[in-house]
């Protein structure tokens, strides 16, 4: 286990699209009462646009500045604990990667490449997907992606088979043993 120096008390999830970081968020959010922040959504308010839209108007990299910026000011605006769920392609950025860990603990979520295809299918607002050959796509950046996933996260869970209360529970579980074993205090989830 990599040792914690995190300065916040948020939990984090990081991993591919179609990993279900949102729904657990969600069901984070229910479960402990903390406020959700989803970076896309924050992205897309600030914009005034949705990210299919701001990736055909000014490319991909304008998109991943603003990923940078809503990352850098949440670490920077210090509230917390927050359930935090993230982009995909968060972790692309070596700032981003430091600033993610900082901000509290870290959950990877995963799921197998055909789990990821099907429940990404049938939804166009992922413009990375929008291609001929989707499931080439996702094993180029799965491929590319899953060392700094590694790197950012304290732990790594596979999602599939489990519902999104019991992948929620599991992380508060180790969430608290986490945080336990830091000076600062850490979050007291209702039990
Ligand atoms: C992206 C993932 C998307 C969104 C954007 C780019 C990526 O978020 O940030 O389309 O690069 O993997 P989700 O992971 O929530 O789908």
């Amino acid at each position: 286990m990599q040792t914690p120096h995190a300065d916040h008390s948020n939990i984090v999830l990081i991993g591919f699209m179609g990993c279900g970081k949102s729904t657990v968020g969600r069901e984070l959010h229910t479960m402990m009462g903390y406020p959700l922040v989803d970076t896309d959504a924050v992205i897309e308010e600030f914009a005034g646009k949705s990210i299919s839209r701001i990736f055909a108007d000014e490319g991909e990299e304008t998109f991943r500045d603003l990923e940078s910026r809503v990352i850098r000011e949440l670490e920077h605006d210090g509230a917390s604990p927050r359930i935090i769920a993230t982009g995909g392609g968060i972790v692309a950025r070596a700032e981003n990667r430091e600033a993610l860990r900082q901000l509290g603990y870290v959950v990877w979520l995963r799921a197998p490449v055909h789990v990821i295809l099907n429940r990404t299918r049938r939804n166009t607002s992922r413009p990375l997907l929008q291609t001929d050959d989707p499931a080439d796509r996702v094993r180029t950046l799965l491929a590319e992606r899953e060392p700094w996933y590694r790197e950012t996260s304290h732990l790594q869970l596979d999602t599939a088979g489990l519902t999104s209360r019991e992948i929620a529970t599991g992380i508060l579980e180790s969430a608290r043993y986490f945080f336990g074993t830091r000076k600062s205090s850490p979050p007291c989830p209702p039990t």
